[in-house]
């Protein structure tokens, strides 16, 4: 009989910055899962990928003097680019697609076409409110203060000739199949939020071709229009199966996903539109939609860190990919949002890696080691403590799997803790030390470290979708493998033999100290940062094209201004920062102080030529630290077509005098 199937999808990524760790979540509970459904046995399609099109690319790629092709290269497969992100994250995807591949290109054309020629797309006029940074077209209705109700920025009255989807055929349909398959779209709070905002005052047809930018697909059989972004990212989940195109031939076999995660703001676009393209194509839909929180950081959605470290290399590097993947699923419920901070993230790792889990298992191997030269003895002896913890290892895996199934994550692994807690208090109850003092209680000693190393099989099973390398690290220390670390096997007890030999091991998870880490963090960021402004400037041919059309600067306000405070400092001391290429290290006299302001002009300016000198620094910036030292402001300069920076002196002006 063939393996049941599971088909995960993650949304496909913008590959417009560098991913941070808000994109992780939902990628890493992805790979929990599909892990867990492989462990279980199933033939798993985890699916991720990039959504490679669309306005914001081919601006951002103008402004970085590339072509947009180059630009997402660079993103996705350059260094430190998002294939080598999940590569760091351990995420064992099974595809990834990019809408820049070709068959993903054949596909969607075939699928435009398709719906154009069974009447479900239309030629006609779009004229209506348009937000060209999350480029999304929104109702007047759905306007926040006549802004975009994702971003909050202005929206622009557009109108160009465009392809219509009949959207509005669907609203009642949509409302049906609510009804009928409420698990559509989980939780359910996200369900309300889409027939109160959406269905209930009627969906309106969907603009589906844009005619005034050029980065996407073209409509074959209409080349002034491309495809505009919706149908082309959502197709992603059947194309990489090898819909309407040769290159794969999984559709029969995965198709419909059994569930796409998805984070909240897009729950729209998968819990509407897509299964009403699905319904004009007479696919079946998918199972369900499960729409995530958001990652947020001082209440708004992540973005650039404030003082926070976001960057996944950088806490990888210092805390290991597991204890990452263990504080993004254990710390929020996977369904709501949640407030990220280093804070949290060092003492979720003290209190449960290295507290709980690491030392049950460095205690146990150590007794073992100790006790029985690392081999238990064959014989036996049960206490009355044992039932209420045996107890407890049986019946977990049912309660673990309960919670994953309906990714429930959050809970799936503190039913897991509550275990390796109680583990550790039995430790305390039995006492080995004492029992290793008594002769006569060496069977009972055997049966007390017995049961330890039975539970910690179980837990590390269970935890092994979330950390892979702890658990197969783990394993070896018990001496586990093959058979003993099944999903099956983790429900019955006794799997390990009598005379398990057992190794002690390294610490699984250092104990760390919250402020000494809080700033270590500070400064491996500062360092990344700096090397990355160390980084070669872009070739020359680039540069002409950044020439030929800068990109136009955001406008901000005169109050948004005025909040940048400019003075003017007398440069005291200039000096090179010890092996950087880039720094100097300025003392300023700013009037009534003197502070410390790094600049990456090293290359342009001798050091000692600029003292006496009066400079313009921005003077209320929030301190940074670079290559370990801190700067509390920046120092004004120009930059032209040379690209060199030329400081802007006022040697007129007073120290501490202000700009306005
Ligand atoms: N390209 C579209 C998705 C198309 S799917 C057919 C897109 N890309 S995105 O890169 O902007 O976002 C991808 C996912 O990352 C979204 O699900 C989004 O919610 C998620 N996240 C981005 N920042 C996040 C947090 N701070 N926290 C959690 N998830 C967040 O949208």
């Amino acid at each position: 009989m063939s393996k049941k199937t599971f088909y995960i999808t993650t949304p496909i990524y913008y590959p417009s910055d560098k991913l941070h760790i808000g994109h992780t979540y939902c990628t890493v509970a992805a790979d929990a899962m599909a892990r867990y459904k492989r462990q279980q046995g199933f033939d798993v399609m985890f699916l991720t990928g990039t959504d490679e099109h669309g306005l914001k690319i081919e601006q951002k790629a103008k402004a970085a003097g590339t072509t947009p092709k180059q630009f997402v290269d660079n993103i996705v497969i350059g260094p430190n680019g998002i294939l080598d992100l999940w590569k760091l994250m351990n995420v064992s995807y099974d595809r990834f697609i990019r809408t820049t591949d070709d068959y993903h290109i054949e596909s969607v054309q075939k699928i435009f076409k398709t719906l154009y020629e069974k009447g479900e797309i239309y030629k006609s006029v779009y004229r209506g409110k348009y937000c060209t940074p999350c480029e999304s077209f929104w109702t007047d209705s759905q306007l926040v203060d006549g802004k975009c109700p994702d971003c909050g920025r202005d929206v622009i009255d557009a109108e160009e000739e465009a392809y219509f989807f009949r959207l509005s055929k669907y609203t009642d349909r949509i409302i049906k199949l609510y009804e009928e398959n409420p698990s559509f779209l989980e939780p359910e709070s996200r369900r309300n939020e889409m027939i109160n905002n959406f269905l209930k005052p009627g969906l309106e047809d969907l603009c589906v071709s844009r005619t005034s930018f050029k980065w996407g697909i073209p409509v074959d059989f209409d080349p002034n229009h491309v495809v505009y972004v919706w149908i082309d990212a959502l197709s992603n989940y059947i194309t990489a199966l090898g819909y309407l195109n040769g290159k794969y031939e999984d559709f029969e076999r995965y198709w419909p996903a059994d569930v796409h995660f998805v984070g909240k703001e897009i729950v729209r676009f998968h819990a509407i539109i897509w299964p009403s393209l699905l319904m004009a194509l007479d696919l079946p839909l998918p199972k369900q939609i499960f729409g995530h929180g958001w990652l947020l950081f001082d209440g708004g959605k992540m973005s650039k860190s404030r003082g926070n470290v976001v960057d996944p290399a950088i806490l990888v590097d210092r805390y290991g990919v597991d204890a990452l993947r263990y504080f993004l699923l254990r710390e929020f419920p996977f369904g709501t949002d949640g407030n990220f901070s280093n804070e949290l993230l060092i003492n979720r790792i003290n209190s449960d890696l290295a507290n709980d889990l690491g030392n049950l298992v460095s205690r146990t191997g150590a007794m073992a080691e100790k006790y029985f030269g690392g081999t238990l003895p064959a014989e036996r002896e049960e206490g009355d403590v044992d039932k209420e913890l045996l107890d407890m290892v049986a019946a977990l895996p049912a309660v673990f799997c309960d919670y994953m199934e309906k990714y429930a994550f959050q809970s799936a692994l503190q039913e897991v803790f509550k275990v390796i807690s109680r583990a550790n208090k039995y430790i305390d109850q039995t006492m080995p030390w004492a029992l290793f003092k008594d002769d006569s209680k060496k069977a009972r000693l055997a049966s007390v470290l017995y049961n330890l190393l039975e539970t910690i099989r179980v837990c590390s099973i269970l935890l092994w979708p979330v950390m892979p390398e702890t658990s197969e690290k783990i394993w070896k220390l018990i001496g586990a493998s093959g058979e003993q670390t099944t999903s099956e096997s983790a429900k019955v007890w006794g799997v390990l033999p009598a005379d398990v030999t057992v190794s002690k091991g390294d610490v699984l998870f250092p104990r760390l100290d919250v402020e000494k880490e809080l700033a270590a963090l500070l400064d491996a960021k500062a360092t990344a940062e700096a090397a990355s402004q160390e980084q070669p400037q872009a070739p020359a041919e680039a540069k002409e094209a950044k020439k030929e059309k800068p990109a136009p600067a955001e406008q901000i306000t005169i109050d948004e201004f005025a909040k940048v405070e400019m003075k003017v400092g007398k440069v005291l001391v200039c000096e090179r920062v010890p092996k950087s290429s880039k720094l100097l290290r300025f003392e300023l006299d700013m009037g009534d102080h003197t502070r410390q302001v790094l600049s990456g002009i090293a290359k342009w300016y001798e050091p000692e030529k600029l003292v006496g000198r009066h400079v313009v620094v921005v003077s209320n910036l929030k301190p940074v630290k670079m290559m370990g030292l801190e700067s509390n402001g920046m120092i004004v300069s120009s930059v032209g077509d040379d690209d060199v920076p030329h400081l802007l002196f006022a040697d007129d002006a007073a120290p501490g005098a202000k700009l306005c």
